[in-house]
């Protein structure tokens, strides 16, 4: 469907410069698989699958099928007190999907809103447990867990943070996972995951272990261009945790089906969150939708302290939305049928390979991936971080290879349809443009 652009000034847009946006615009008219269609007639390959959220390409005609299906038969049910049977279905068909002991799922609309939801339900289950003196939520460096305010106190991005106030109160930060002293490691570094993680230990030690519900990572941090964690790193997160009774909250909105080569990072760790975030990928970005995973103790613990009433006071009007139920369902049907997961898992070293083989490029400055998910460090321009990325923005839309930019970071994750030639168009035009630099 194709919309007449008359007029670009209204649109307030996100984590945009928007003057600049409108003064030069990159509009994208068509998506199908792999390929886009920019206002201008040009063909681009899109190699961070939009956001990091369609993996099975863009514009399925089976996941508009069951949407428009689902529109015409049931578009909306109220879901407080209410329910319409596909939100069922589709929690039952995600938990086979779980790691660990994950069993059940709240529904949200994106992923800010599931860690927003995340910590809600930690700090709620440790009130259950008689533990409501456990306020403090802890987070990290370079971690992004979307913009909420809960979500925007934990996480650890400056610029993200500095135009909005202190947040909400009691969070801390451990340090992040990256150093400059092992780079180019593809899959996670050898260094001191142990020691950097016993940050949370020493928050136990300095503020009181019983003062702590919860610590949220992502297992690879994402949006702060894919830093690997360490060996070691989330099994010591987990022993402090259960030493202490603080709950583990991975977001996995990023990470979340089939994107580093498991399900979940949960299983390509084997290590187990309590509760678990995701968002991207789950419709195939067909639906706004995000869900929340919670261990069987988490339920029960918030069932046996609310019963007889409503045991959580939490939810969205469109949780659980029909149309997005039905693009879930429709989106988990194709990657089982299509193999997608295990198809990302063979595609990976081809992948990674590519993205490697910029490593002599004078401007590249390091180089991290797993799975089908990696990072591109460009050197900042002096004294100006994330010049260089803004003008990689417009440089790599000129060349028709899009991939999504992190300050001076190129983030990369190409929908697991892509064959290995656009594999190789994207470490063609990569080449081109930072070779530029
Ligand atoms: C790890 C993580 N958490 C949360 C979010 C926020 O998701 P959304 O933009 O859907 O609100 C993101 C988005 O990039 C993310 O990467």
């Amino acid at each position: 469907m194709r919309y007449p652009t008359n007029d670009l000034e209204h649109f307030f847009m996100p984590f945009t410069a928007n003057r600049a946006f409108k003064a030069k615009p990159r509009l994208m008219v068509s998506s199908k698989g792999v390929e886009c269609e920019s206002h201008d007639g040009r063909t681009l390959i899109d190699m961070s699958s939009g956001l990091f959220c369609v993996p099975a390409g863009h514009s399925r005609p089976e996941i508009a099928d069951a949407v428009s299906e689902m529109l015409r038969d049931c578009a909306y049910v109220q879901p407080f007190q209410h329910g319409q049977p596909a939100a069922f279905e589709l929690a039952r068909r995600l938990k086979a999907l779980y790691p660990g002991d994950l069993a059940y799922t709240f529904f949200t609309n994106s992923g800010s809103e599931s860690v927003d939801t995340a910590l809600k339900i930690a700090l709620a289950y440790q009130r259950a447990k008689g533990q409501g003196q456990r306020i403090r939520l802890v987070g990290r460096e370079r971690a992004y867990h979307g913009v909420n305010f809960g979500g925007t106190s934990v996480q650890g991005m400056v610029k993200n943070k500095e135009q909005f106030g202190p947040g909400v109160v009691g969070v801390l930060h451990m340090r992040h996972t990256w150093s400059k002293d092992e780079l180019y490691v593809r899959g996670q570094p050898e260094r001191n995951g142990v020691e950097l993680a016993d940050d949370l230990q020493r928050f136990c030690d300095l503020h009181g272990a019983d003062t702590i519900a919860a610590c949220i990572v992502e297992p690879v941090a994402g949006s702060t261009g894919i830093l690997v964690p360490p060996k070691g790193y989330l099994e010591r997160l987990r022993e402090i945790c259960d030493t202490h009774g603080i709950l583990l909250i991975f977001d996995e909105v990023i990470t979340g089906f089939g994107r580093i080569g498991g399900n979940f990072a949960g299983q390509v760790f084997g290590v187990k969150a309590d509760i678990m975030t995701m968002a991207k990928a789950l419709t195939n970005a067909a639906i706004p939708m995000g869900a929340v995973a919670v261990s069987d103790e988490v339920y029960d613990t918030i069932m046996d302290a609310g019963a007889g009433g409503v045991e959580l006071f939490h939810g969205y009007t469109y949780s659980a939305h029909p149309a997005a139920c039905a693009a879930a369902l429709a989106t988990l049907d194709i990657y089982e049928k299509e193999g997608l997961f295990e198809r990302a898992r063979e595609m990976s070293g081809y992948f990674l390979d590519a993205v490697f083989s910029l490593k002599d490029l004078p401007a590249v400055t390091d180089i991290r991936g797993i799975g089908m998910l990696a990072g591109v460090d460009l050197a900042p321009k002096d004294g100006k971080p994330g010049a260089r990325g803004g003008q990689a923005v417009q440089d790599l839309w000129d060349e028709g290879v899009l991939v999504k930019m992190t300050g001076d970071t190129a983030c990369i994750a190409p929908p697991f349809v892509a064959e290995k030639r656009h594999i190789d168009r994207l470490a063609d035009g990569l080449r081109k443009v930072f070779g530029r630099y």
